[in-house]
């Protein structure tokens, strides 16, 4: 199973995101969080707008306010990037169970994003006119695979814990989770769905839905391991039957901090 991206080019560099005839491209890029220095927290905090600052002043640990501030700036310089608009500029409204979407939505430009932060490590992902999920995970020692796979996975996905190598429980647990979370991300249900009514294969991931349910063909899913040991998955719905290419890295703090200034 291919679980490692290798750190590539930056984020923000001639050619790298693109618009109309390139628009099925799908943006993904993480942040692990010991890189952020002070300065540059506080300069993503000055991209942030009054409700996110007002969120963010409310976590009791900061480890939890600092990982909000940093996807936060993420995908507001990532969306900034792919709208060319300043990245403060961003407004989001709520969508159907809470799901955060760029005003006006829906709205004629069709620029999707979604976030994800762990403590240790934030994501984003961004494109256009597709539903987009991601979720990102951090390695957890105390983790019971199996027990939480037979709780809360379909018997399929369960069937693959149980059979996979003895030291790689946790990682193709941490695997299926990041993937089934980045899908109920990217349809916006949230844990309005539940967990046991969809799901994955590995090596390739790949979705099988309930009966009824039509549009696997349409989905598409990028699920890796990071250098720094985060588990990244995200979805993406294509509107249409055309293949996606998903355009991975890891970001820089130094670029976050130029969109700031
Ligand atoms: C909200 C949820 C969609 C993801 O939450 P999460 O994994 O705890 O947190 P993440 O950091 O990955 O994502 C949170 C972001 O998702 C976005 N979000 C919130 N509701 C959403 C929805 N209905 N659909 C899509 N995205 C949503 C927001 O941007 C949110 O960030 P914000 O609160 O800083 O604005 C939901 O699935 C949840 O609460 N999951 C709990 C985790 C769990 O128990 N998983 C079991 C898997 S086996």
């Amino acid at each position: 199973m291919e679980l490692t991206v290798r750190p590539q080019s930056p984020l923000v560099e001639s050619g790298s995101f693109v618009t109309g005839a390139e628009a099925e491209v799908i943006h993904v890029r993480w942040l692990p969080m010991r890189e952020m220095t002070g300065p540059a927290m506080a300069r993503c905090l000055t991209l942030l707008d009054p409700d996110e600052r007002a969120r963010a002043g409310r976590f009791v640990f900061e480890e939890d306010r600092s990982a909000f501030i940093a996807a936060h700036a993420l995908a507001r310089v990532m969306l900034g990037a792919l709208g060319r608009r300043d990245p403060a500029s961003w407004r989001y409204v709520a969508g159907q169970h809470g799901k955060p979407e760029v005003a006006p939505w829906p709205g004629p430009a069709g620029l999707r994003f979604s976030l994800s932060h762990a403590r240790t490590c934030v994501a984003c992902v961004v494109g256009w006119n597709t539903d987009l999920g991601i979720d990102v995970e951090a390695e957890r020692p105390q983790l019971s695979p199996v027990d939480l796979a037979d709780r809360f996975f379909a018997p399929a996905e369960a069937a693959i814990i149980r059979a996979a190598p003895p030291l790689q429980t946790r990682a193709f647990f941490l695997a299926l989770w990041t993937l089934k979370e980045a899908f109920i991300k990217a349809t916006g249900e949230g844990l309005t769905r539940s967990l046991s009514s969809f799901s994955f294969s590995l090596s390739p991931p790949a979705i099988t839905l309930e009966a009824g349910e039509s549009d696997a063909p349409n989905w598409h899913f990028l699920q890796f391991r990071t250098e720094a040991n985060h588990f990244i998955a995200v979805a993406a719905r294509s509107p249409t039957a055309r293949a996606v290419r998903f355009d991975a890295r890891p970001a820089q703090p130094s670029e976050l901090a130029v969109l700031a200034e």
